[in-house]
């Protein structure tokens, strides 16, 4: 299949374009690089022997979405690109809701124009918000709790309405846990512009001497050491999870929603221990309080996942460590000044 990748030269977008062109499809990139670099394109050319044709253009440029589509005989579209941040969500909720919800509407039509009807959807498991019980079912209550979340459940809601004004259309809606790791060559990984809002990769820049410590936000919630319990799951798990969900849309010809997560919940503590195992590098931390908006425990259960794609996780933590540091020691400033240049493989 001919398969239009949005966001694709992002963290998540790259490596799933990767499993994509292995199952065969072929892969058409379309990226503002608004987070994200063009130094992905040469080093994924490389991991998949063959260049991926890519197009620069904002998902909220209709004309330019219809000229994409017209220029490419797209079958289905893995849909990525969005803004992610939760705190900068807070501060610019009308960036947010452009971006996302209107990225997602322009990209529909362009789609409903040139008679694309698939589409994998990249949700998250910010549409629980703060769950009542572990690990939480895809049957949970959706309860927001900042607009960034919001923009997912408000597009999950379109994509729902859309689908049930029209039989031909069928979407995948994946709810991402916590993704982490990099591709284990370390030629493609997570490059945060600024300092990262995220544990992986700020644990990477404390070992990478970055940063002098940690803080651990939170060391009183009644969880096996105090710490926040969070389901990671290595995104090279996750990008598999992608192809499946477009092999499932061709062959059932219906939607669905899952939770991608591994099921184990492993906690801020245990990771730094794990991480530290795993590249031989101390994490020098500090124990503060907690973080406004955080839970104690979040995990998934990832059986429907299994069941109707037949997809589960087979990475550890330590394997996400692992494949992190990997990535991190060898590209210490990201793609930053890496031009095309593709650096050796291990
Ligand atoms: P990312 O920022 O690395 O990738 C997003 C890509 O989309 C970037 O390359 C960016 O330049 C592009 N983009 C953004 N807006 C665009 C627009 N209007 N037009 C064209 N391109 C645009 O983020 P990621 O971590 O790879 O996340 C991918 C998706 O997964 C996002 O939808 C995110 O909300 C979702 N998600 C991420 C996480 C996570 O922790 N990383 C968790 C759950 C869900
Ligand atoms: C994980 C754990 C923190 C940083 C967020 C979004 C969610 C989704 C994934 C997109 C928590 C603790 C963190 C630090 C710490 N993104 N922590 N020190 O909050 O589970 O989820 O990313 O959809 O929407 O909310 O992930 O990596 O920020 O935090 O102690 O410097 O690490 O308190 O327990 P989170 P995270």
């Amino acid at each position: 299949m001919r398969i239009l990748v949005t966001g694709g030269a992002g963290y998540i977008g790259a490596h799933t374009c990767l499993v994509l062109a292995e199952r065969g499809h072929e892969v058409v990139i379309v990226d503002n690089f608004s987070n994200s670099s063009a130094a992905v394109l040469p080093r994924l050319a490389h991991l998949a022997g063959r260049p991926f044709a890519c197009e620069e253009v904002d998902l909220r440029d209709r004309a330019g979405m219809d000229a994409l589509f017209a220029r490419h005989a797209i079958d289905a579209v893995v849909h990525f690109a969005a803004l992610k941040a939760v705190g900068e969500s807070c501060e610019q909720p009308l960036a947010y809701f452009d971006n996302n919800i209107s990225g997602t509407i322009t990209l529909l039509q362009a789609m409903k124009q040139a008679g694309v009807g698939r589409l994998v959807f990249s949700s998250s498991a910010t549409v629980y918000g703060a769950p009542d019980a572990v690990p939480v079912r895809e049957d949970a209550p959706l309860r927001v709790t900042n607009p960034y979340g919001r923009t997912k459940l408000v597009v999950e809601q379109l994509l729902a309405d859309v689908q049930a004004s029209d039989p031909g259309f069928h979407v995948a809606n994946l709810r991402y846990f916590n993704p982490v790791g990099a591709h284990p060559s370390g030629l493609i990984g997570e490059d945060p512009s600024d300092t990262p809002n995220n544990l992986m990769p700020y644990v990477c820049q404390v070992a990478a001497g970055r940063r002098d410590h940690l803080s651990v936000f939170g060391g009183d919630y009644p969880t096996v050491d105090g710490s926040g319990v969070r389901d990671y799951i290595h995104v090279v798990d996750l990008a598999r999870a992608h192809a499946d969900a477009i092999d499932y849309l061709e062959r059932e010809r219906q939607s669905l929603t899952v939770n991608l997560g591994t099921g184990r919940g492993i906690s801020v503590l245990e990771l730094v221990h794990a991480f530290e195992r795993a590249s031989g590098q101390a994490v020098p931390y500090r124990i503060v309080g907690r973080r406004a908006g955080d839970v104690a425990e979040v995990y998934a259960d990832p059986g429907q996942a299994q069941a109707l794609l037949g997809w589960r996780a087979e990475y550890d933590v330590d394997a996400m460590c692992r494949d992190a540091w990997n990535w991190q020691s060898r590209n210490p400033d990201g793609y930053t000044g890496t031009g095309d240049a593709v650096p050796d493989q291990p």
